[in-house]
């Protein structure tokens, strides 16, 4: 089984119900095992073939507990080249936070992302869960390589 991580930050729900999307899209893909939680170790990541980050906007920054995953797996040594990287979050006025994570996925892990990241300001509507959905599709779609 190809393993996907979708890990998220939320406080206010928002993008944990896009997190949930997400992982239904990628649950609906024979074949990928998918795990949606807020906090991975570093060897967790090292065994994913895909990771996902549902990242919230804070003070225009990604938050703790996103920059904590990225922190440790970074110290450990985590390889990660090569793998799927996608990201996405809530937002209220400026947004920032998925893109710095796409940022450094690609340049500090070498991850392939998919880009785009989808943003989403404040509350999900149905059209944007959906595409939330797609997205976990696509991410699950390619590391079981269809
Ligand atoms: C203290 C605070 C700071 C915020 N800072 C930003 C910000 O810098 N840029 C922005 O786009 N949204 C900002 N927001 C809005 C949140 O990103 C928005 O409410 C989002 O829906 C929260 O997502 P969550 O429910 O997943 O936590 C802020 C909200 C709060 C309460």
């Amino acid at each position: 089984m190809a393993k996907l991580l979708v890990l998220y930050d939320s406080q206010t729900g928002n993008t944990e119900k896009m997190a949930q999307a997400v992982a239904e899209g990628a649950r609906s893909v024979a074949g990928a095992e998918v795990d949606l939680k807020y906090y991975a170790e570093p060897k967790e990541l090292a065994e994913a073939a895909a990771v996902v980050f549902g990242a919230p906007t804070y003070h225009h920054e990604i938050t703790l507990p996103i920059k904590q995953i990225l922190e440790e797996a970074a110290k450990a040594g985590v390889r990660l080249e090569g793998k799927i990287g996608a990201a996405f979050g809530s937002y209220g006025w400026s947004g920032e936070a998925p893109e710095k994570v796409l940022e450094i996925l690609k340049n500090r892990f070498g991850m392939k992302t998919i880009e785009p990241p989808i943003k989403v300001l404040y509350e999900p509507k149905q059209a944007q869960l959906e595409e939330c959905q797609k997205l976990g599709r696509r991410v699950a779609q390619e590391v079981v390589g269809k």
